[in-house]
């Protein structure tokens, strides 16, 4: 869809009110986070609302978020127009699921921290109790107490 060079965002701008690398704007937009068309000269241009994307993004990577699992709840949004007020609603929905989950995890991290976590190195008193002879290894790999960080 070709718009007049007049409209739309060119990817510097994009990177300067971003402050994102143009080299990771083009990398967002292979795991189809943003979605530029091409103007009739062929040079990409972005919606405004793109800025909110890159935004998101940015913000859930900071928290630790996989970019894998940004996009999924990304996915959802209409790929070449402004998404609504109700989209983000949607995907705030799911997001929050996701933000809830990592809350609980963390707080569980922060209460179990000096006690044992059935990681295997039987080195506090506690192991004692809650991992005698690392039997917790026979459940899996990793801190096995730690139910919210384990698979
Ligand atoms: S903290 Fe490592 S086994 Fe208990």
């Amino acid at each position: 869809m070709a718009v007049k060079s007049s409209q739309g965002l060119t990817i510097g701008d994009l990177a300067d009110r971003t402050g994102l690398a143009v080299s990771a704007i083009r990398f967002y937009e292979t795991h189809g986070i943003v979605h530029p068309v091409r103007n009739a000269g062929g040079h990409r241009r972005y919606g405004r609302h793109d800025l909110r994307r890159l935004s998101f993004v940015m913000a859930a990577q900071r928290l630790g978020f996989p970019l894998a699992d940004i996009a999924a709840h990304l996915a959802p949004l209409p790929a070449h127009k402004a998404p609504t007020k109700a989209d983000w609603s949607r995907i705030a929905k799911g997001f929050r699921r996701d933000i809830a989950a990592r809350i609980a995890a963390l707080e569980e991290l922060g209460e179990k921290l000096d006690g044992c976590i059935g990681c295997g190195c039987l080195s506090l008193k506690a192991c004692q109790l809650y991992n005698p002879d690392d039997a917790k290894a026979a459940e899996g790999t990793g801190p096995r107490n730690l139910t919210r960080t384990v698979s």
